[in-house]
Order: structure tokens, then sequence, then C-alpha cells
């Protein structure tokens, strides 16, 4: 018997796969940073160490092992090299910390342990998991997924949590239930948000919410982990969304509450500028943005200088049409 190996859609040419890099120039870096108008802080500085050796402040930040945890064969491979951690880890949005990418030092400050989420709405078991059921109450895998932010960039990830399914097995929505909101930590003693004028008025908390049909696919995921270890604060510790068929912004991280509910709430983004953030937020090109283009993506990481990133075409649901496309005809 023979089997036929059918490329997935965002399977890339072996010359398409990212290149090992070697050293950051600095000087080169620093000066497309400074020409980019950004400042140093739109990069971290660890990213100026050597490229394949985390700067000691940064491995300071990365969590506990989480050992055996086997990768999910059907997610083993996500058709691009995974982008190096010194990347992922420093170039992070969570606006409860800073509206610039360079929050990972700041986002130190989360308060991680002890930790509750408390699950509820239209639920028959209403349930509160403690730091612990994070990590033993359901069985864990890892899983590469490719991750694309509305911004126009993109990586490759190794999560480690479960699938949301499994929450959903244990709370069991009622049948009235038809949204679920996802509320990230926020305390303004501790997360003030970015430093500009309109800061004020942020809607406050971080909501994220999800139809309770995508919940259940899938592809849907809680990641309590990356690259092998418990999360670092600056990638939504303890336990943070994961939906790589829509952009980045729609997996909070921190997640203190979640609510079934029967009607749409209220999400961040949407709230703050519904024409630029849609609810749903499918990753396609063919719906353009007002300020990013999203017909091509840049691949974080495969350029020591940023405005060098790789290009690729950006691939409605980032890939993953075969898992959800249903869920939308
Ligand atoms: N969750 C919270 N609570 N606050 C945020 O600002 N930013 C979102 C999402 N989740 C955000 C958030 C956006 S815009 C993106 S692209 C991803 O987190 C970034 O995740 P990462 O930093 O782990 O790559």
């Amino acid at each position: 018997m023979s089997f036929i190996h059918l490329p997935k859609s965002w399977q890339l040419a072996e010359s398409q796969i990212t290149p090992e890099f070697a050293y950051w120039n600095r000087r080169k870096f620093m000066k497309a940073i400074v020409g980019m108008g950004m400042g140093a802080s739109a990069v971290s500085v660890v990213g100026c160490q050597r490229a394949n050796k985390m700067a000691p402040e940064l491995q300071e930040t990365l969590g506990q092992p989480l050992n055996n945890v086997t990768r999910h064969p059907g997610f083993r491979d996500a058709g691009r090299a995974i982008t190096e951690q010194q990347y992922a880890s420093t170039y992070n949005n969570f606006y409860e910390f800073g509206g610039t990418k360079n929050i990972w030092a700041d986002a130190q400050n989360l308060p991680t342990d002890p930790w509750t989420l408390e699950v509820g709405g239209l639920v028959k078991n209403p349930k509160k998991y403690d730091l612990d059921d994070l990590t033993n109450r359901f069985p864990l895998e890892e899983r590469v997924y490719r991750f694309r932010c509305v911004e126009a960039w993109a990586m490759v990830v190794p999560w480690l949590g479960f699938p949301m399914q499994a929450l959903m097995a244990d709370v069991e929505p009622t049948s009235d239930a038809k949204y679920v909101s996802f509320t990230s930590f926020y305390d303004p003693e501790i997360t003030p948000g970015p430093a500009w004028g309109f800061a004020q008025n942020l809607p406050w908390p971080y909501v994220e919410a999800l139809t309770i049909a995508e919940m259940a696919n899938e592809l849907a995921f809680f990641a309590v982990g990356i690259y092998g270890r418990t999360l670092p604060k600056q990638h939504g510790a303890p336990i943070r969304m994961v939906t790589p068929w829509k952009y980045g912004f729609k997996s909070g991280k921190s997640i203190v509450k979640i609510e079934f509910l029967q009607e749409r709430p209220a999400t961040y983004w949407n709230t703050l500028s519904p024409n630029e953030y849609g609810f749903e937020a499918n990753v396609n090109p063919e719906v353009p943005h007002p300020r990013w283009s999203q017909m091509t993506e840049k691949i974080v990481g495969t350029n020591t200088n940023p405005f060098d990133w790789e290009k690729q075409p950006t691939v409605i649901y980032n890939g993953y049409g075969e898992y959800v496309a249903g869920l939308y005809a």
C-alpha cells in the first residue's frame, strides 16, 4: 500500500524555510531601528546578543520545565522553522504592560502564584482552577502552530497545553451557551497600560471571545507552556488562549475568568476600533486592514535586520482551513 502525501496549503519549498542565522550585526541593527524612528525599545536589546544564545536576563524569565509532554502527531510541523525563542519571548504584545513590543522585563511584575481561573455562566459545573490544576488536571500535549498577528508579522511557536474542548467537557456548557468570554488579569497598580495620552480611556480589562463552536474546534487550545517550559509572563502566564487561524489579538493572555454566555460580549480591540478589529478576525489576505496590508506577512527572526525579515504570502485561515473553514461556510 502506498500513501500519497498531499502538501498542505501552507507547506513551503525547502528554499523558503527560515535559514539558520548566526550573529546579530549590532551596528547595522541599531542603525535600522533608529532609522525606523522606533527607538531601541522596538526590539529588545536581548536580541542584540548572539542569536543562538539567550541573554541571562531573558533566561531568568523562562518558566519551569514541563517534562514528558509529547508532541501531538497532527501538529508536529507547521511548514516553517520554529521561531528562535529569543525573538518570540522578547517581541511581544501585552498592552497591560505597555504599548511597545519590548515589555518582557516589565511583565515580570505579573503575580502568577497563587492564580485562580474561574469558569462560570451557562455551565452545569462552574469551576475554580488553581495553578496546579492548570498543569496537572488536563493531559498536556505540545503543538507547533503558526502564529499570525494582525500587524502582519508571523512566527511558529511550540505551545504546551490542552485543547479547549477538555475544559468544556469538565464544565459542561448548557445548550443556551452561544459565546464564551475570556478575561485577562487586570490591576491598574500592576498593569498600567501604555504611557500614551489616550491610555486613560482603554476598555480594561482585556476581554476576548469566541463562539461556542470555535471554542469546541479541535485547534482551539489553552497554552500553559511554550518551548518546553511553563509560560513566561510576557507570553501570558499561567494560561492563555491560542487560536492559530485567527489574528493574534484574539488569543487573550493571563486568563482569570471564562464565562459561557447567550449573547456576544464586548471585546477589547473591537470596542476600541471596530473597523480595524472585527469580532471574527480570521486570518484572511482578502480582508484589508486600514493600516497593514494583509496580503503578505513578515516572518519574525528570519534576518538579523528586522527590515529584511522574509516576506511570505498570507494564507486564508493561516493555513488551517481544513480544520475551520466549515465553521464559516
Ligand atoms: N492579551 C492581553 N491580555 N493583552 C494584550 O495586549 N495582545 C494580543 C494577544 N493577547 C494582548 C493579548 C496580541 S495583539 C498578540 S499579537 C498576542 O497576544 C501576542 O502574543 P505573544 O506576545 O505571546 O507573541
